[in-house]
């Protein structure tokens, strides 16, 4: 049985799970916490350019291939053919490597790319102590069929009520569709202030228990207009520093 940890970060579009995503990396990766593998698991990818990296291939790129793999004249088997060719389309940063799920072509290779993703992870489980996933918006997409354990699945919300809704439904559905999560939790994004006495009912009517906070923050704001990378906002930013604070109690 493998050690290695998944932890899942998904929400409505637009919430701030890629950054959030690559604000763990950051996290964790200042911990040493690793090896750690940042998966890239939405087609418009953009965690990658948030980690200041450019990813030059992907799962996308392979789902093809490994479509139409037979074993054939290499005699490696599919796992073996998969893992070999993983090992060229994982990105080594320091710290931490990364995997994009990219933009599959051809036709039907959409959910195949899902299937490869899933195959990918099994494998890629032994090498790393923990596999952080950057979901698209509407977890089902990739994770209906990966039926991996996820031992914590964040879901990100905005910090308004119908916001708090949306997050209570992809709870629901991750439930209904019976997702193999360990442990969920909210994660309310982007919070002014306090929370008003309605939506911490809300919250607590919905049933997925508040995870933790992160305030708004100018340095993620200026950091998406000017491009530059998780790892140059500096160590005092509210973000970063909230984070910081929470990514150990991940690991629990
Ligand atoms: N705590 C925050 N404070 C200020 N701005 C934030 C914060 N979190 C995210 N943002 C901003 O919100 C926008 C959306 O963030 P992000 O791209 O991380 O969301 P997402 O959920 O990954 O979006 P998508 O569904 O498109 O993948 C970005 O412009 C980002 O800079
Ligand atoms: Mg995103």
């Amino acid at each position: 049985m493998s050690s290695s940890k998944i932890i899942a970060v998904s929400g409505k579009g637009g919430t701030g799970k890629t950054s959030i995503c690559a604000l763990l990396v950051r996290a964790f990766k200042n911990k040493g916490y690793g090896p750690l593998l940042a998966v890239d698991a939405d087609p418009n990818a953009n965690l990658a350019e948030m980690l200041g990296l450019k990813t030059e291939s992907s799962i996308g790129e392979i789902c093809e291939e490994t479509k139409k793999y037979d074993g054939g004249q290499a005699g490696m088997s599919k796992n073996d053919y998969l893992r070999f060719r993983l090992e060229q389309i994982i990105t080594e940063a320091e710290g931490f490597d990364l995997l994009a799920m990219g933009r599959p072509e051809g036709p039907g290779c959409y959910c195949y790319a899902n299937n490869v993703l899933r195959d990918a992870l099994k494998i890629l489980m032994d090498n790393y102590k923990l596999i952080l996933i950057d979901n698209e918006a509407g977890f089902e997409h990739v994770s209906r069929k990966t039926n991996l354990k996820i031992d914590q699945l964040l879901v990100v919300s905005d910090p308004s009520l119908r916001g708090v809704d949306t997050a209570g439904k992809i709870f629901n559905l991750a439930k209904n569709i019976g997702l193999p999560v360990e442990k969920t939790g909210l994660l309310l994004n982007r919070v002014k202030g306090g929370i008003s006495s309605e939506l911490e009912k809300r919250i607590e009517d919905i049933g997925l228990g508040l995870f933790a906070k992160i305030d708004e923050d100018d340095c993620i704001v200026d950091s998406a207009q000017t491009g530059k990378s998780i790892f140059a906002l500096p160590e005092d930013c509210k973000s970063v520093r909230a984070v910081a604070g929470f990514c150990d109690k991940l690991l629990k």
